[in-house]
């Protein structure tokens, strides 16, 4: 596949997650954020995760300095240049999106490929200003070095080469790629953010409180958290950015970010990556939140 420098550029809860295991799994990998303080919180991020491993008996102190070796940390774009693939994982947000990749792509080797880990956004809208034919889908799943999923997504212009170099590549992170259409949302997201929306919406009827919502979904499915956590796991304000591209996409109601949803955003409740979202976070456990 001609991978062994890998870029990451992004270093939140997605960023950290794929920058972990492309490190464990043997590449060398930079990192790129966008100043020194959300560089130093996503090392961290990195440092906590690979150390939880280590107490987990999952990884070896030996394997976890050697994976630390392999990362480099940085601000500078410019620093990405020589990588045989950047993954990008920044805010869900195409105006950015398009303005790092465009950067990128007059930096970047011919034979580099460009991926993004956007959750609703189309690689087609990405890939139609920089390099189409060597530009890929690569979604991965909160938390990723636990999520075994990688959704690889092509658009009409990947070039076959590109698309098997990608999926070789998800093979050597440890993860099991499916194949997906570049349509907003691909596959998982398509029917589960309808789900947590819907959560949303079942509590403005009042249906139900956040907390028996979620018991009701994870004791009676059997789902590993109910969809109230979940929102504050994947992030209210990206869950927000996801359902208005999703909605602007599809004009389907049933993508339609909720007024709830908006308000929780208005009030900077982002989730458990702020401490606060539909519960609050600061404590031993999860407090439901006045909504
Ligand atoms: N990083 C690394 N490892 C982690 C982790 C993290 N952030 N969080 C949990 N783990 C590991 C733990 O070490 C533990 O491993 P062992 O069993 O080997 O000890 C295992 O995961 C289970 O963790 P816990 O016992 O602490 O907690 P849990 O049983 O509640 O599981 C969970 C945590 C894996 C997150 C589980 O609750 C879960 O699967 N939740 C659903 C996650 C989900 O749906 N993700 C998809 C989000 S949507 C998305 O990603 C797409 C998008 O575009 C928005
Ligand atoms: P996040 O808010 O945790 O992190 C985004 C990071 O990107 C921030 O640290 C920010 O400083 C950084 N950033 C912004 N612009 C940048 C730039 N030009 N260069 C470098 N860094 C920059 O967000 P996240 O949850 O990690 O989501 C990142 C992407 O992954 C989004 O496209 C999101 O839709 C997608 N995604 C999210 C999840 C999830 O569950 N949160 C799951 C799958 C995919």
């Amino acid at each position: 596949m001609n991978i062994s420098k890998v870029g990451v550029v992004g270093c939140g809860l997605m960023g950290s997650g794929i920058a972990e295991i492309a490190a464990k799994s043997g590449f060398e990998v930079k990192v790129r954020e966008v100043n020194d303080d959300f560089l130093e919180a996503g090392q961290k991020r990195i440092r906590k995760s690979i150390d939880r491993a280590v107490d987990k008996e999952k990884l070896t102190a030996e394997d976890r300095d050697a994976a630390w070796a392999r990362l480099s940390f940085t601000t500078k774009v410019a620093d990405l240049a020589d990588c045989d693939i950047v993954i990008e994982a920044i805010v869900e947000d195409l105006d950015m999106k398009n303005a790092l990749f465009g950067e990128l792509d007059g930096l970047c080797g011919e034979s580099t490929i460009f991926a993004s880990n956007t959750s609703s956004l189309t690689i087609t809208d990405m890939a139609a200003h920089a390099r189409a034919d060597r530009f890929v889908g690569l979604h991965f799943f909160n938390p990723v070095p636990v999520m075994k999923l990688v959704e690889v997504v092509r658009t009409i212009a990947t070039s076959d080469e590109t698309y098997d170099r990608a999926f070789e590549f998800s093979k050597a992170l440890g993860k099991v790629p499916i194949a997906a259409k570049d349509n907003s949302g691909f596959v998982v997201n398509l029917l589960l953010v309808p789900y947590m929306l819907d959560a949303i919406r079942q509590l403005e009827r009042g249906v139900a409180s956040i907390e028996d919502i979620d018991t009701g979904m994870a004791l009676g499915c059997g789902y590993p958290m109910g969809p109230f956590t979940l929102c504050d796991f994947v992030g209210i304000d990206t869950l927000y950015k996801i359902s208005e591209i999703m909605f602007d996409e599809y004009r389907e109601e049933r993508y339609a970010p909720p007024p709830l949803l908006k308000r929780i955003v208005a009030m900077g409740r982002y989730g458990r990556k702020t401490g606060q979202g539909f519960y609050d976070w600061s404590g031993e456990k999860p407090v439901p939140l006045p909504v």
